[in-house]
């Protein structure tokens, strides 16, 4: 074993603590082995991408009629279901593979499909993303510590439309940083979802996000975006969460979602080998919450509440 000197000790130290300062105290994550994927009876309704008959979604947001936000009330009252009874099973000793587990039995006896499950290779029936894990986090068999965060994204499709919601819990006793993160990013998304309206454009969502992000003292990285939403799991529009200059208005009827993803250091990320889960590059741990919403003829409603 290499031997350091006490000036390299030193300075280790200090970086450690600069680090703590900046980032807080929290476990930094690998990820770790997993079960096989889960297995869905026949009589479930699968989405077209798991039937091979890919849906060919326009290249303009839809605007749905009365039955078509019919549906997505309804697979959007699934997902928000699931995810808070899920919410107090998030403790210290349980794995991220009993959060899919658990996802994937209530999305079963609701008569739904959960949609991550093989979507584009997607091994697992939820996204769980724990402290440096940005987005897109499979669920393994670590642990939950005290301390951590994590965010579970539960999208589900029930009766041919998807319904997409995330939120980031908190296990145990989280530092103060945790906390801070979690709340301002939970501000960022309710703060958008205000703004939302007949005519708003939509990169405004992202100008209102960096603002309050930049209040907090905190990143959007700027990788992720939300997207439209409804017989298909994504589609335009592509929803910035960043200052942007993506063109177009909302329009009563349109349904999508906004997701913002911040962090306490830098705006960059590294795709694992797995080719799905995404960390911070510099181990700051970052914080997510989604919903789908629906622009209605004075504001915007949300679905997945
Ligand atoms: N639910 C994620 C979103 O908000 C997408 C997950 S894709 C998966 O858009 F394949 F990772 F599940
Ligand atoms: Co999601
Ligand atoms: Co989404």
């Amino acid at each position: 074993m290499m031997e350091l000197s006490r000036e390299a000790f030193r300075s280790v130290g200090r970086f450690w603590r600069a680090n703590i300062r900046r980032f807080g105290i929290y476990d930094k994550v690998h990820p770790a082995e997993t079960t096989p994927s889960r297995l869905v009876p026949e009589h479930i309704e699968k989405p077209d991408y798991i039937l091979g008959k890919l849906l060919n979604t326009s290249k303009k947001p839809e605007i749905k009629n009365e039955e078509q936000i019919k549906g997505m009330r309804n697979s959007c009252n699934v997902a928000a279901n699931i995810l808070k009874i899920v919410q107090p099973f998030v403790q210290p000793g349980v794995t991220t593979d009993d959060i899919d587990e658990l996802v994937h039995t209530l999305s079963l006896e609701a008569g739904a499909y959960p949609s991550p499950l093989h979507y584009k290779g997607f091994p697992k029936s939820v996204c769980t993303s724990v402290n440096n894990v940005a987005v897109h986090g499979i669920p393994d068999l670590r642990p939950l510590q005290n301390g951590d965060i994590v965010n579970v994204d539960i999208t589900v499709f029930f009766k041919g439309y998807h319904g997409d919601c995330s939120k980031t819990f908190l296990v145990g006793d989280v530092d103060d940083h945790g906390l801070h993160l979690v709340h301002a990013t939970e501000d960022c998304l309710n703060q958008a979802i205000k703004i939302c309206g007949p005519d708003v454009p939509f990169c405004d969502i992202g100008f209102r996000i960096h603002r309050i992000a930049k209040r907090h003292k905190l990143t959007v990285l700027p990788a992720f975006v939300g997207h439209g939403i409804g017989k298909y799991f994504h589609g335009p529009p592509e929803i910035y969460h960043t200052q942007n200059r993506y063109p177009g208005l909302m329009k009563p009827g349109m349904t999508f979602t906004i997701e913002p993803v911040l962090s306490h250091g830098n705006e960059n990320t590294i795709l694992l080998e797995d080719g799905w889960t995404v960390t911070t590059e510099d181990g700051a741990r970052a914080a997510q919450a989604e919903h789908t919403i629906l622009i209605t003829e004075d504001g915007a409603e949300i679905l997945t509440k």
